[in-house]
């Protein structure tokens, strides 16, 4: 399956160090920096917005891989692109016309991914699997860092494996939420081929060592 690929997730860095944390990000072993965007409507929280956004990106020498947790993301997709994003990941639940979603994304020359909520069964995928550059499986209720992993995700991973061998698609299987030391390996052999972390990174005592960590985990 490849090498498996670590993001720390932005949400859970000191915002009143944000360049120091990115730096950390930049030196470590990570592939790509998860940033989460939260509108306070489609989850019950905001996050951050475009200037923060923009700031960001400028500093980052990893992959952007942005995770939209907002209503209507159409609206944004061209903008996204602007602010720097390489990969733009929507919710599965808002989006009633994610074939046409997704096609936008890629004609803007980002990957394109789909967020599924706990609840979101992984068989309503299956007619458009092979249009999806990567799913990202929330291990979570999305809108807040440092919630406990939710068990059922080894299921989603493991049925999204199997949509994805018998449809013969490309696509990449993103965690999100909960990941620890503790989760990482039984994750990648369950079939995960991305790990977001929040908490576990930036609130550790050593996040570029614990950023090592999962990827020697992961990689092991
Ligand atoms: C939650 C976000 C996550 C969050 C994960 O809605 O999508 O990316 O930052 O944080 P941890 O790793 O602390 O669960
Ligand atoms: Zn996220």
């Amino acid at each position: 399956m490849g090498s498996k690929l670590i993001a720390p997730s932005l949400l859970a860095a000191d915002f009143a160090n944000l360049q120091r944390d990115i730096e950390m990000v930049n030196q470590s072993n990570a592939d790509w920096f998860h940033i989460d965007v939260m509108d306070g409507v489609f989850v019950p929280n905001i996050s951050y917005g475009m200037p923060v956004l923009q700031a960001i990106t400028k500093h980052t020498k990893k992959t952007v891989d942005v995770h939209l947790m907002i209503v209507e993301p159409d609206k944004y997709i061209s903008t996204f692109k602007k602010l720097g994003a390489n990969n733009l990941t929507v919710h599965y639940e808002a989006c009633p016309h994610l074939h046409r979603t997704l096609q936008a994304i890629k004609a803007e020359g980002m990957k394109a991914g789909v967020a599924l909520n706990p609840h979101t069964n992984i068989s309503l995928l299956e007619d458009i699997i092979n249009d999806i550059d990567l799913v990202l499986i929330m291990s979570v209720n999305p809108g807040f860092g440092g919630q406990s992993f939710i068990e059922n995700t080894y299921n989603k991973i493991k049925a999204l494996r199997e949509l994805i061998i018998r449809k013969g698609a490309k696509t990449l299987i993103e965690i999100d939420g909960g990941v620890s030391a503790a989760n990482a390996k039984m994750l990648v052999d369950t079939g995960a081929d991305i790990l977001v972390a929040g908490s576990f990174v930036f609130k550790s005592e050593h996040p570029l060592e614990t950023i090592k960590e999962l990827k020697t985990i992961t990689n092991s």
